[in-house]
């Protein structure tokens, strides 16, 4: 979605904008390479590994600089700056394919490491903590709504029975919980991928963070401004259209006056039929995004 980031995001070469999920750099490069010279990007990625790849990648960039930061913290970074307000910003949700092949990190079925699944390895709750101490009531919730697997009910009675016998140490031994609550023939690795997904959710709080940034971007951005969001599966796509949609038409104050929120559109905007044949992970992408109006 580089193009169309690029074309719906920048407003103002010379402007200032806030990528939030930096990751390795892909978008805050593309836009940077959009920028003139005294155009800055500033890049937050919670996850060290992420934040030390690029921090290498753009260290002679000086359009670019990268911060080791939860985006929910972004005013922080804006005022250590002096920077009130901002041209833009994108948010490009959920995980980076480094992070769910990274053996330490526990995102994939498919590798046997520790039950981890944080982003940011200072976060409290890890995985293993989330399946060894939460009631089968709230594990069967998070199954349900950060999943949508219909089995949610024999699937967290399942990994409570595992749990109580012996602590749930690794992804296998949750496959094992899983796989022991089906007892019809079906594909196993969908199912795997939707308990996987939601048990990363619940511990990095994934939409109460995109709701929160929902709700504080838009007072740092300027005038003719925009904020795009990128999802990659149907819940989160839910969460942004349902909290966009909230804000359509609203006035705001800000620093610098009244301003009014606006949807880009109503319609998400899809990938190019290209990128969907060059890179087939990019289907199921969508983009969604505000616009800040002078009142
Ligand atoms: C899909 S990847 C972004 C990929 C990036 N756009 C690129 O071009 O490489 C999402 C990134 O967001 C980061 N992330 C997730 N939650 C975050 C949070 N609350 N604060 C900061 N970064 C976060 C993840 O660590 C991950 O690197």
């Amino acid at each position: 979605m580089k193009d169309e980031v690029v074309d719906n995001l920048i407003s103002n070469k010379s402007g200032v904008y806030l990528d939030c999920t930096l990751g390795f750099g892909g978008h805050a490069q593309e836009i940077s390479n959009n920028l003139d010279e005294s155009g800055m990007v500033i890049g937050l990625d919670c996850d060290q590994d992420a934040f030390a790849y690029s921090k290498d990648k753009f260290k002679s960039n000086k359009k670019v600089k990268v911060f080791n930061s939860n985006y929910v913290d972004f005013e922080n970074i804006l005022n250590s700056l002096k920077i009130t307000e901002i041209d833009g910003a994108i948010m490009d949700l959920g995980i980076s394919s480094f992070q769910v092949d990274h053996k330490s990190k526990g995102f994939s079925y498919r590798i046997d490491s520790d039950l981890d699944m944080r982003f940011d390895s200072s976060y409290k709750k890890t995985a293993f903590k989330v399946l060894n101490s939460y009631s089968e009531n709230r594990i069967s919730d998070i199954i349900k709504n950060f999943g949508e697997e219909r089995n949610y009910k024999k699937i967290s009675n399942s990994i409570v029975r595992f749990s109580k016998k012996n602590n749930m140490n690794t992804t296998f031994d949750l496959k094992e919980a899983i796989t022991k609550a089906i007892s019809y023939k079906t594909n196993m690795n969908k199912i795997f991928s939707r308990v996987f997904q939601s048990i990363r959710i619940e511990v990095n709080q994934e939409f109460q963070n995109i709701n929160k940034m929902i709700e504080s971007l838009p007072k740092r951005i300027k005038a003719g401004g925009k904020i795009l969001w990128i999802t990659f599966h149907s819940l989160e796509d839910r969460v942004v259209k349902k909290s966009t949609f909230k804000l359509d038409g609203k006035e705001i104050i800000t620093t610098n006056g009244k301003k009014k929120i606006k949807l880009i559109s109503k319609k998400v905007i899809r990938p190019s039929r290209q990128e969907i044949l060059n890179n087939k992970r990019s289907r199921s992408a969508k983009l969604r995004g505000l616009t800040i109006l002078e009142c």
